[in-house]
């Protein structure tokens, strides 16, 4: 009797504490693990990695959603929300979990975030239908301009639109139009498919509003052939790290559109935020995803060109700006961004207004101005920067053909609140200079070839001497 008793006093004290166990919601578990630290415990999207974060991770309560395949103002359907969670809000710090959690796991999830908010019990979304479809890209470019798509979206399609600055200003924080030459870069897919979707609802809670009545689906169809053609620029990884500069004869172009230029082989250098050095508080996103650099030589001087998008250009409450760093001494690398004290750096700057700066540094607080030994031009054209660089090629550090320098480059969009060491970066590159075309090979390779024919004459005419009878 005493045993059963103190049984069932067992059996209840376990009950007890399972329960809070078994009444969690499905899913929570995963969500506290996974999700907690950006959209927060109650999902407000105020976890704790949230502070500053651009853009500020979902109030998952509030249920605002952009990838949506349901008209505007409506919840996202349970394979909208499945298929963000699998694949990530690309270009934001939303990441993607098709790798890390089982498919199972991400459906439970589905129905913890749906849990979060009570619009989703009394709402019900359904998705927009999708006619099949197919689309010109010509008829598309003009509905770009009669459906004013260009006021946000810039006429190139690179976010450069002239409300592009009021935009990030009036919403406090950058809040640009998708810059389309970045296919990687759409949050729902760069699919026509998706586009169409995305044309058609808008993203809810953004600038960005749906064209389902003001435009024909015909014409939808048309815009999303004509946006996905515009995808032309690589995602930003590179194996290039060797940036040579090519041989010319005459004086180094000061415009960007010159024939040299191009025939110099330019390469597109990844970045990255800078978040090594006093680590800023927020998440921070730089504006540049890479830069595209080339370089040329003559003999005298070399220069460089630096070609990044910034749809917001010149117009900023800071400068924009573009750094070169080079190790000074022969051969060396050193440590990161002008923090060495025993390997000096030398630093080319350019900024907003033309100004050309230079410096040595042997670490962040040991940085010394000099009179600018370069020159710097800059242009600024639909949504992109190109600022070429010149300078001696004697003055420190010295180029000389077969010598590799380490060069390190960083670019600041001042409209992104991009300053001091908030700024997009590279890792260390090295430059080294095309050896003059030399005529030594062929000369060489000519001299070879008629010694052979000199040979198999000589050899033809002894064979014929020893024929005659
Ligand atoms: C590192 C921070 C971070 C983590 C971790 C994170 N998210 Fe997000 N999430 C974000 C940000 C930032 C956004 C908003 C991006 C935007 O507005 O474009 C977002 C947006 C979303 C959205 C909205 C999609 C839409 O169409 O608007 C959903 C749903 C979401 N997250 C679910 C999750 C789930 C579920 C997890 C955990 C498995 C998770 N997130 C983990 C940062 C995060
Ligand atoms: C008032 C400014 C504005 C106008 C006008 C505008 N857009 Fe947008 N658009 C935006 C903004 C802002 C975003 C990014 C929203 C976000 O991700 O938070 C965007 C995003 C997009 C996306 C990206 C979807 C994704 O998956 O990332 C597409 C596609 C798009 N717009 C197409 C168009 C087309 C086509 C037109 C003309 C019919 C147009 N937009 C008109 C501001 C605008």
């Amino acid at each position: 009797m005493r045993t059963s008793c103190l049984q069932i006093v067992w059996l209840m004290t376990i009950l007890f504490a399972a329960m809070p166990v078994l009444a969690q919601e499905p899913g929570r578990d995963i969500y506290m693990k996974r999700c907690f630290w950006c959209h927060g415990e109650q999902g407000r999207g105020d976890g704790p990695s949230a502070v500053g974060m651009i853009p500020s991770p979902r109030d998952l309560v509030a249920a605002d959603y952009k990838i949506r395949s349901t008209p505007y103002g409506q919840l996202p359907t349970d394979e909208d929300l499945f298929r963000v969670i699998s694949l990530s809000l690309p270009g934001t710090p939303m990441p993607g979990w098709e790798q890390i959690l089982t498919e199972e796991e991400r459906r439970r999830l589905v129905s913890y975030v749906k849990s979060l908010s009570p619009r989703f019990k009394t709402e019900k979304p359904e998705s927009l239908p999708v006619p099949s479809g197919s689309g010109s890209v010509e008829r598309g470019k003009e509905i770009f301009r009669t459906a004013r798509c260009f006021v946000c979206h810039g006429d190139s399609g690179r976010g450069d639109g002239e409300v592009a600055t009021a935009l990030s200003f009036e919403w406090g924080l950058p809040h640009l139009a998708r810059d389309f030459t970045r296919g990687w870069t759409f949050k729902g897919g760069h699919e026509p498919r998706d586009i169409y979707l995305r044309i058609t609802g808008g993203l809810n809670g953004t600038p960005m509003g749906p064209y389902q009545d003001l435009l024909s689906d015909q014409e939808r169809w048309d815009l999303a052939h004509y946006v996905s053609s515009l995808d032309r620029e690589p995602k930003e990884t590179s194996e290039d790290f060797v940036v040579v500069a090519a041989r010319i004869e005459g004086e180094i172009p000061d415009a960007p559109d010159a024939p040299e230029w191009q025939a110099a082989r330019p390469i597109v250098i990844p970045l990255a935020g800078q978040v090594v050095l006093d680590p800023p508080l927020r998440w921070w996103m730089p504006t540049a995803g890479s830069v595209t650099v080339g370089a040329l030589w003559n003999g005298r001087s070399i220069g460089f060109l630096l070609e990044w998008n910034d749809p917001t250009g010149p117009a900023n409450p800071y400068p924009d700006s573009a750094l070169l760093q080079f190790a000074a001494r022969d051969g060396s690398r050193p440590y990161f961004l002008f923090e060495d004290s025993d390997d000096p750096v030398k630093l080319w700057q350019w900024h907003t207004g033309n100004g050309a700066e230079e410096w040595t540094a042997t670490g962040s607080g040991k940085i010394e101005p000099h009179p600018a030994g370069f020159q710097v031009n800059s242009f600024w054209k639909e949504g992109r920067w190109h600022v070429i660089f010149r300078g001696s090629l004697g003055s420190e550090p010295t180029f000389e053909t077969g010598k590799f320098v380490a060069i390190l480059l960083s670019v600041r969009d001042g409209a992104n609140a991009e300053f001091g060491r908030v700024r997009a970066i590279s890792t260390w590159l090295y430059t080294t200079l095309e050896r003059p075309r030399s005529l030594r090979p062929w000369l060489s390779a000519l001299a070879w070839l008629l010694g052979a024919v000199v040979v198999e004459l000589w050899i033809l005419r002894e064979a014929e001497i020893a024929r005659r009878p």
